[in-house]
């Protein structure tokens, strides 16, 4: 694997692999890899793209100064679990280097609904700094593929309406929610879970499973509820639990039996705060 730190000795590499004909796959990422991670690097192997990854902790993404401070680092594992997928190329670069004009007065992005709600509802500027990253990550990397996990729901659909918004020629692909065999979705916060909590963690998957099976057409506010309450009886404080049209995340609150929706969570586990969602 070749690891690059400066931006335009990655850009150059990769505009002459482009020129002798070879399409580039792009996992971006936060580091504190798991196996959801490496799958991603399989997918674009798999599709028979050098492989890129990026390691880099947005700072302009993190709404909330202690989760920053507290993102997992554990770099050397993810050079190793990058060598052993397979991953033909890291990024790693500094702050100064994605951001050398700095992160005041950067571009807004024009995100409408996708901004309010959910996610964009309870982490203000979050999507922004999510937008601001993937853009000059594509601007280095011209990557043909992006490698998304499902698991972060709405990203997904806030990085394909970047990649509309700014007209740029990346097709994004959305692996699966890769989880652990209680069924709690893989997550580099996990790694901040204690083994007491972990256990309580599973009650989102157990929480998301019983909203699947149990949805009707009809009025879905009682089973929502329901939902939100056995989140909290496990020692979770929640920041939502919603089912919503799975095409553009308008809240669904009386369902007609025929839209196709997903149900996402949000909730704190002490100080983690951890997401998740189901196609129903
Ligand atoms: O999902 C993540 O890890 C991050 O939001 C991303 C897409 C790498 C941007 O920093």
């Amino acid at each position: 694997m070749i690891l690059f730190k400066k931006a335009a000795d990655i850009n150059n590499w990769l505009l002459k692999s482009k020129a002798a004909g070879k399409k580039t796959g792009f996992i971006p990422t936060m580091g504190a890899l798991h196996q959801g991670h490496t799958s991603l690097i399989h997918a674009s192997k798999q599709a028979g793209s050098i492989s890129v990854c990026s390691i880099f902790v947005n700072p302009a993404q993190f709404n909330d100064a202690n989760d920053f401070d507290n993102y997992p680092s554990t770099i050397e594992k993810d050079i190793d679990a990058l060598e052993k997928a397979g991953c033909d190329v890291l990024f790693l670069p500094s702050v100064s280097e994605m951001y050398p004009a700095g992160m005041e007065n950067a571009k807004n992005y024009d995100l409408g609904y996708l901004e309010t709600v959910l996610e964009g509802k309870y982490r203000p500027g979050h999507f922004q700094g999510v937008c601001l990253v993937v853009h000059r990550l594509l601007n280095i990397i011209p990557a043909n593929d992006l490698y998304l996990g499902q698991k972060d729901y709405q990203q997904c659909m806030v990085i394909k309406k970047l990649v509309e918004l700014e007209k740029i020629n990346t097709t994004i692909y959305i692996c699966p929610t890769l989880r652990e065999t209680s069924g709690l979705a893989m997550s580099s916060r996990n790694m901040r879970l204690t083994a007491e909590a972990r256990k309580h963690a599973l009650t989102i998957f157990e929480t998301l499973s019983y909203l699947k099976n149990n949805i009707k057409p009809g009025d879905l506010t009682a089973l929502k509820q329901t939902a939100i309450d056995s989140l909290t009886n496990a020692g979770f404080k929640v920041d939502y639990v919603e089912i919503a049209d799975a095409g553009n995340l308008d809240i669904i609150n009386h369902w007609n039996g025929n839209k196709k929706l997903v149900a996402v969570a949000a909730a704190f586990l002490g100080d983690v705060r951890l997401i998740d969602n189901m196609l129903l």
